[in-house]
């Protein structure tokens, strides 16, 4: 193995929330032990020259061909491992109803530590075809499936944030924990993964939601993220009829978001699924507290729990990431999620000008470069991984999709500029148009 690969052709990244970066003749070089990005270069006509006068000259070279580009890898914050079992069942139900008829049954039968490994197999492998590089997984409430989702993630090599879910209440009794049990258990994960010394896994304290967590369950796990310094992850303000359980049960609080701020939930490292209906003053003790927020979109619309306005939370500098939340959203792909966070932002555009009366309509939805942007950067930022994913810089971790637009899904019409590539490429593409997939340096899937 030699100690570089110098990828040259064209890659795009975001160069800020609004802005696509297009580099054409652009060469990244990985250092092929560390797997991290160790020098970037723009608008390199002739290779040779540029190797003969560098560092890399005995470097591997890549060539992205013509119809190719790199992009960041994605990032999905927020899906359920073991629902990928029934993506697409249960689209009629809302969200209560849903869970008590699949969510339950199914995630309890992960009990069979078999049984998790089969299928978490083939989770992960479909994620990553996907392009998928990064994930935050939700698993189920069994220490052991949880260490078999970790090992099988460190076998095929996705860089991923794992959480045992914790439920000791309003759960059925097939599916429910003691509370001391709970947190024994979520103790024992913590070390177990930490204890891995991966740099790819990082274990996540992850309550189910506030209905199936006591008090008492809640403070503890708070202890517990302290403790380890590790994130927290969890549901919130999904649905009406979830919203008014929850509150009914926490009369104490203020209002949901209060409810787990009152449990020390609410860190720099935590982040919260779905944020569909919040008041003014729940997103500002979000951006008080360095909350993110995993929108959710087409769990949003396919559970008809409500259209999410992203806007209101980037105007007030919340961290905002994508996320599939499979199986409550169908789609294991981060491109749908994608398109989906297209059709709610135009959903919002829609809503805002029918509100109107009269007068300037000032909604903006949001462009293609901010959809690349919270697929890849904004998520990074959820899972404080800004420094190390997200896009294509000096020291960064070359987490990578080699995307060919030929073969796939896309039909090149002739004319179209770089732009519109790309364009092709989020509303056209699928896995079909991934060539090669990267996590740290290291290809962890293929098309061919
Ligand atoms: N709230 C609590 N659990 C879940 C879940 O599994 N999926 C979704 N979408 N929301 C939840
Ligand atoms: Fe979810």
């Amino acid at each position: 193995m030699t100690k570089y690969t110098v990828y040259h052709g064209t890659f795009v990244h975001s160069a800020s929330i609004k802005e696509l970066d297009i580099v054409s003749n652009g060469i990244i070089v990985v250092d092929n032990e560390t797997g991290l990005i160790a020098h970037v270069e723009r608008d390199v006509k002739d290779l040779e020259t540029f190797l003969n006068s560098s560092s890399f000259e005995d470097a591997t070279v890549q060539k992205v061909e013509k119809e190719q580009f790199l992009i960041p890898g994605f990032v999905d914050t927020h899906a359920h491992a073991p629902q990928y079992m029934f993506a697409g069942s249960g689209m009629d139900l809302q969200l209560l109803e849903w869970l008590e008829t699949y969510v339950f049954p199914c995630e309890s039968s992960f009990k069979d530590a078999d049984h998790a490994k089969q299928a978490y197999e083939k989770v992960i492998r479909r994620f990553l075809r996907n392009g998928t590089t990064t994930c935050s997984w939700f698993a189920t409430i069994h220490l052991n499936a949880c260490q078999v989702l970790v090992d099988i993630i460190e076998q095929l090599g996705q860089r991923a944030y794992v959480g045992k879910v914790n439920m000791d209440q309003n759960s059925p009794d097939f599916y429910i924990e003691e509370t001391d049990s709970s947190l024994n258990d979520t103790r024992a994960f913590i070390q177990y993964v930490q204890g891995k010394k991966n740099e790819l896994l990082t274990p996540v304290v992850t309550p189910r939601f506030a209905i199936t967590c006591s008090s008492k369950l809640m403070h503890g796990l708070s202890a517990l993220a302290k403790e380890y310094q590790v994130p927290i992850q969890t549901h919130l303000c999904e649905n009406h009829n979830e919203i008014e359980f929850t509150c009914s049960l926490f009369k104490e609080s203020k209002d949901y978001t209060s409810i787990y701020d009152d449990h020390g939930l609410l860190t720099e490292k935590a982040y919260m699924a779905h944020c569909v209906h919040m008041k003014d003053e729940e997103i500002d003790m979000l951006a008080a507290r360095r909350t993110g927020v995993s929108h959710c979109a087409n769990s949003n619309f396919s559970l008809h729990s409500g259209v999410c306005d992203v806007r209101r939370f980037l105007e007030k500098n919340v961290k905002v990431g994508l996320g599939t939340d499979v199986a409550g959203g169908f789609s294991p792909s981060m491109l749908d999620a994608i398109r989906s966070t297209f059709f709610a932002s135009k959903t919002q555009k829609i809503i805002h000008r029918d509100m109107l009366e009269k007068g300037e309509d000032s909604y903006t939805p949001l462009s293609p470069a901010e959809l690349l942007y919270l697929a890849t950067v904004g998520g990074a930022q959820v899972l404080g991984l800004e420094e190390k994913i997200g896009s294509f810089e000096k020291g960064k971790a070359f987490d990578a999709l080699w995307v060919d637009l030929l073969g796939g899904s896309i039909d090149l019409m002739g004319g179209e500029n770089e732009l519109q590539k790309v364009e092709k490429f989020l509303f056209n593409g699928s896995d079909q148009n991934l060539k090669h997939v990267y996590v740290q340096g290291r290809r962890v899937s293929s098309r061919d």
